[in-house]
């Protein structure tokens, strides 16, 4: 596999023009509670996370308390409480990628990317990396993850070097 990595499609949207999608999501919905779930799977397409002020509207439209809505979205790891980078970078650390030298490639990504201690999106907001459980692709290990790209095989190498060629790409844009 190649080191490249698509970037996220929607072009940034104005305040007003992303409620106005927050509320069409609603309405394609039927505002109907039992469809949280994928509603706030949407909106987070939208935003790349939940803003809490979003969470609270869409309760209020739903019927639903704040509490039950940021419950849901809090248990749920697939749900971004804070915002992420434009790329989101994750290497997977279950049993067959950690045996194959997963860590090593995470400290290579989070190097290159100038990741501090603890931090997990860079200053930049271009970069977010995280680990995750098995990606269900063991075969492929070790395995990352990248703006939903799967790469398969990697190593300290070429983690950085799909940085890079993140970087080359939005630097040709
Ligand atoms: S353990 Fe990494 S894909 Fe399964």
């Amino acid at each position: 596999m190649t080191a490249t990595c698509t970037s996220p499609a929607a072009p940034a949207a104005t305040a007003p023009e992303r409620f106005a999608r927050v509320c069409a999501i609603l309405d394609q919905h039927g505002r109907d509670p039992a469809r949280l779930i994928p509603i706030l799977q949407e909106v987070q397409e939208e935003y790349r996370f939940l803003p809490r002020e979003v969470m609270a509207y869409v309760a209020t439209s739903l019927g639903l308390s704040p509490a039950k809505v940021y419950g849901v979205a809090s248990f749920y790891a697939h749900f971004a409480l804070v915002p992420k980078g434009r790329h989101v970078i994750k290497l997977c650390d279950g049993t067959a990628c950690h045996v194959k030298d997963s860590i090593p490639i995470l400290e290579a990504i989070r190097k290159r990317v100038g990741l501090k201690d603890g931090q997990v999106t860079s200053d930049d907001m271009q970069f977010t990396v995280e680990t995750v459980s098995c990606l269900g692709a063991c075969g492929l290990a070790p395995v990352v993850v990248c703006d939903e790209e799967v790469h398969g095989g990697m190593t300290p190498a070429k983690g950085a070097a799909l940085v890079d060629a993140i970087r080359a790409k939005e630097a040709a844009k």
